[in-house]
């Protein structure tokens, strides 16, 4: 056990930039330097007399997790802004405090949407697929036509910092911007977007274009169902760079198959890292492994903003950026 004064930091993964030499700097830290997911096994007997977790969006973080590091833990600091890896009600119980790192990736992710709405429109991966496989081709005027991007309607559910970001960057494009919120959007945002707030069924009903990005709650999982992709319109597409189960994959794949909708560009899974199979087989699917933060500037901010709430956490100083727990 490390003295008192000498905190454990039990970090998962990789923490790329500075974030290492700031937590050893003010204690012990278990790094296992896995690239990949530590087995349970493994992950239980890591966190073991930790003070702080350091840990990303595929650990689960349970009861079960929190009991294996003990009643030293004071908090969790997950390398991601969702956070629903983590059971928010057995931390509260627990009196361990939750972080997430808002704010550092908003660019990033609002890039690969746009990146995704891009390549989705003009037929991007089908594109390279035919030239890479050397499949004969030539110019053509009705050769591999995508769609124009200005004059559409993109749809956005859940207008925050990241659908904040896509919808500017939309807006650059010529598209016009709507939305769908549970709660009220920043006014003054939805002011410079001139974004129109309409209820999701009529959403999903106006938009050539939907972006997901609403966190995966209870009540987000499942919310892009049969019936809502039935809304859609024929010739729209959908972007998903925010959690997979907000999607039903199987609902979504019919859709695509059948005509029922243009185009889906996928960053994350229902169950990653696996892919429903019945989208790897359509060529009107964009599908990337879940790339959204994924840029050296961004992995590094993201990394040293959890190290600084782990931080916070064991010298008793205010939390940069704590999840709202239940009250207990
Ligand atoms: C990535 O998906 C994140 O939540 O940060």
């Amino acid at each position: 056990m490390p003295p008192a004064d000498r905190p454990r930091f039990a970090v998962t993964g990789r923490l790329p930039g500075p974030a290492l030499e700031l937590l050893s700097a003010a204690g012990e830290v278990a790094d296992p330097v896995a690239a990949t997911p530590l087995p349970r096994g493994e992950l239980l007997e890591h966190v073991a007399g930790a003070a702080a977790i350091v840990c990303f969006l595929y650990d689960h973080v349970d009861a079960e997790l929190l009991d294996a590091a003990g009643p030293g833990l004071r908090v969790v600091a997950n390398v991601a802004v969702g956070y629903d890896n983590v059971d928010l009600g057995a931390a509260a119980e627990r009196g361990v405090a939750v972080t997430n790192t808002p704010g550092v990736l908003d660019d990033a992710t609002a890039d690969l949407a746009m990146a995704l709405l891009l390549a989705a429109a003009r037929r991007l991966g089908e594109g390279e697929r035919l030239v890479r496989a050397g499949r004969p081709w030539a110019w053509g005027m009705d050769f591999m036509l995508g769609r124009d991007l200005r004059g559409k309607r993109l749809g956005i559910v859940g207008l925050g910092a990241i659908g904040g970001r896509v919808a500017r960057r939309a807006r650059a494009f010529g598209i016009g911007i709507a939305y769908a919120n549970r709660s009220a959007a920043e006014p003054a945002l939805v002011a410079e977007l001139g974004a129109e707030r309409l209820e999701l069924g009529e959403l999903l009903a106006s938009s050539d274009f939907v972006s997901l990005h609403t966190p995966l709650t209870p009540q987000t999982r499942g919310l892009i169902s049969a019936e809502r992709l039935a809304r859609m319109k024929p010739e729209a597409i959908l972007v998903n760079t925010a959690r997979g189960p907000i999607v039903d994959e199987a609902a979504l794949a019919a859709a695509l198959r059948e005509g029922r909708l243009a185009a889906a560009a996928l960053d994350v899974y229902e169950h990653e890292p696996r892919v429903h199979p019945d989208l790897l087989e359509l060529e009107n699917v964009t599908l990337l492994p879940h790339l959204g933060s994924a840029t050296v500037e961004t992995r590094e901010a993201m990394a040293t903003l959890a190290a600084r709430n782990a931080l916070a956490a064991v010298r008793d100083e205010p939390l940069p950026t704590p999840v709202p727990l239940p009250t207990t």
